[in-house]
């Protein structure tokens, strides 16, 4: 049982060290706003806040992992919207590991598809709002070069050029016309734009999804890399990018799991924290400690496989209370251990347990360093627009944020309140549309 005991003591992340966390991403916060080197790219995004007052039709292509979908909402004003209409598609390998050519141009047919299903094509001008859920470098409010491809993408051809000038080649290859990219967001921004649409207290956007990040409004004048800036008043939402973050305690199981990865030294918060790694997390440990006879079902072939245990395993056997965890040794079997003793299960369910907690405790870490970056005192409400699988579907992750924002806050902490903003990516895309369009 001590290995139990040293894995729970070094994925631990107790108070002093989350305020060490949040210290430490404060000023590599600082260093990105500067145009210095550092973890956080903190990318401006050209968007400020919605007022609520936004009105009209607008269509959104929300794109972020292997699915994605097109949507139209209508904006009512008044911080009402009507429920969007939504089509999903999804990406096969062929589109993340080809050529831009081929995963532009099956978008382009699935908004094609959209538009036609509702009766849109070809009639008046549609602004389109983008989401695209990876590190965008932004020249402008619809133009951004990829930076680099996370979450496992590979596709050849869009690292270093224009996302909505590859789109809009493929409309146009498509004769797709009527429609006018006028937006291009990542979905953190999108979820924090569709909150506050309704919520004027939401101040920062965050996705524990496939990945995870964060973004907030900044002040002008802290945006120290853009001097253009300088003494203008005002905000505009900074991606953070916070899955690159990098000044955690890693273990060694992180560290194997970063070296086998695609992109090795890149995202390593992400690769603590998000749905693509936790499940790999745990099976680290878990592969580890059947080499050392403490886990007795090594009959597992997903054991000792990269990739053999996925995280949404890890939801189920952590909402499993039954006293014999009846659904847990279910599952080993699934996962080829047909015997499984008592023991096993809980061990098993302990693991997950451990690894999913250090991730909701890392994301509160985060969350206590954007809020109190715009509050260092934390004197008022803060709304916080979450979105992602991991966040909505894992029994005890939001429980467990919501506890260490508790301990680092304490009485004050009721002022910050994570919300699931289910769908926000794409609706606050549409909403961004909005926005420019008045402009
Ligand atoms: C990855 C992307 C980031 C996105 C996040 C959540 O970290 O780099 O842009 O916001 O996943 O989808």
């Amino acid at each position: 049982m001590a290995m139990r005991e040293e894995i729970g003591r070094i994925f631990d992340l107790p108070v002093p060290m989350i305020w060490k966390v949040v210290e430490a991403f404060h000023l590599d916060m600082d260093k990105g706003l500067a145009g210095e080197e550092s973890s956080l790219k903190m990318i401006p995004t050209y968007v400020g806040m919605p007022t609520g007052g936004e009105k009209g039709d607008f269509i959104a292509l929300d794109l972020g992992g292997t699915n994605f979908r097109v949507l139209k909402l209508t904006l009512k004003g008044g911080r009402k919207a009507l429920e969007p209409v939504i089509m999903k598609f999804a990406l096969e390998k062929k589109q993340i590991t080809g050529t831009a050519e081929i995963f532009f141009d099956f978008i382009a047919d699935s908004v094609g598809a959209f538009l036609e299903k509702n009766n849109l094509t070809g009639k008046d001008r549609l602004n389109l709002g983008f989401t695209f859920s990876f590190p965008i470098r932004q020249t402008g409010i619809s133009s951004g070069i990829l930076m680099c491809w996370t979450k496992g993408f590979e596709t050849t051809g869009v690292v270093g050029n224009d996302v909505v000038k590859l789109m809009n080649e493929a409309f146009a290859r498509k004769r797709i016309d009527n429609v006018k990219i006028s937006a291009l967001v990542n979905d953190t921004v999108g979820t924090l734009i569709a909150k506050s649409y309704e919520d004027p207290d939401c101040d920062a956007g965050v996705i524990i999804g496939t990945g995870t990040n964060a973004c907030y409004p900044e002040e002008l004048t802290r945006i120290k890399k853009w001097p253009a800036l300088s003494g203008k008043k005002g905000r505009m939402i900074i991606n953070i990018e916070w899955g690159n973050f990098d000044k955690l305690i890693s273990t060694s199981y992180d560290r194997q799991l970063d070296e086998a990865s695609d992109n090795p030294g890149q995202q390593i918060l992400e690769k603590m924290v998000s749905g693509m790694y936790l499940g790999e997390v745990a099976r680290m440990v878990l592969s580890d400690m059947s080499s050392k006879k403490e886990f007795a079902c090594v009959s597992m072939p997903g054991l000792f496989t990269k990739g053999g245990f996925g995280t949404e395993y890890m939801s189920d056997v952590e909402a499993d209370v039954t006293r014999g965890l009846d659904g847990v040794g279910d599952i080993l079997k699934k996962l080829g251990c047909s015997q499984s003793s008592k023991e096993d299960r809980g061990l098993f369910k302990d693991i997950c347990g451990i690894v999913s907690c250090r991730a909701a405790r890392i994301s509160a870490a985060c969350i206590a360093a954007i809020v109190t970056r715009m509050d260092p005192q934390l004197e008022n409400a803060h709304t916080i627009a979450i979105d992602g699988s991991v966040f909505e579907k894992h029994p005890t992750f939001a429980a467990n944020m919501r506890k260490a924002l508790d301990e680092i806050f304490g009485v004050k902490a009721s002022l910050i309140r994570p919300v699931l903003a289910k769908d926000g990516s794409g609706k606050g895309a549409a909403i961004t549309a909005a926005i420019t369009a008045k402009k």
